[in-house]
């Protein structure tokens, strides 16, 4: 079983906000327990899961949500094609972020989230990227005590 466990109660609060009447991609399922979030608020949930026990447990946690789609293999594969998305949740690990970016629709918003707070942009790629590419507006915030996301929104 691959590392990385579920997303903390607030980054779930935050993605039930963000999710609202959005078609929504999830890259890293887990357990599902992120996507169980995004389905409150979300008009569709599409949710990737590379690891075949996770997965499992994921199709069962989610077996009750009409609007979900819970799929196993690789987010990058299985989402290939699809979108454009509001909302794209990029959970996984392992970020190809121009790949990230070809999901999502002008306007649409983007959620990074385990980070560190206080940590410079320099040096660092995912703040790098996700603060300073023109394409992107951004903001990083403390989202519990110690942890960090980045929010961001593709400009049309
Ligand atoms: C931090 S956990 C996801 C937590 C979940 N999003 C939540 O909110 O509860 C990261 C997950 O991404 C999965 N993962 C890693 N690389 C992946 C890939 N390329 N495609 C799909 N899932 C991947 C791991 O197996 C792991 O379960």
């Amino acid at each position: 079983m691959t590392g990385g466990g579920s997303s903390l109660p607030a980054v779930q609060a935050l993605l039930r906000v963000l999710a609202a009447g959005r078609d929504v991609a999830e890259l890293g399922t887990a357990f599902g327990d992120g996507a169980a979030a995004l389905a409150v608020t979300a008009r569709s949930v599409v949710t990737v899961e590379s690891d075949p026990e996770r997965a499992a447990v994921a199709r069962e946690r989610l077996a009750g949500f009409a609007n979900v789609e819970a799929l196993e293999g690789d987010a990058y594969e299985l989402l290939r094609g699809r979108g454009p998305f509001g909302f794209v949740f990029a959970d996984s690990g392992g970020y190809d972020w121009e790949r990230i970016l070809d999901l999502l629709e002008p306007g649409g918003l983007l959620v990074k989230d385990d980070l560190t707070p206080g940590r410079p942009v320099d040096g660092d790629p995912v703040r790098e990227f996700l603060l300073r590419d023109p394409r992107l507006a951004a903001a990083e915030i403390v989202t519990a005590p110690g942890a960090a996301a980045i929010v961001a929104v593709r400009r049309s």
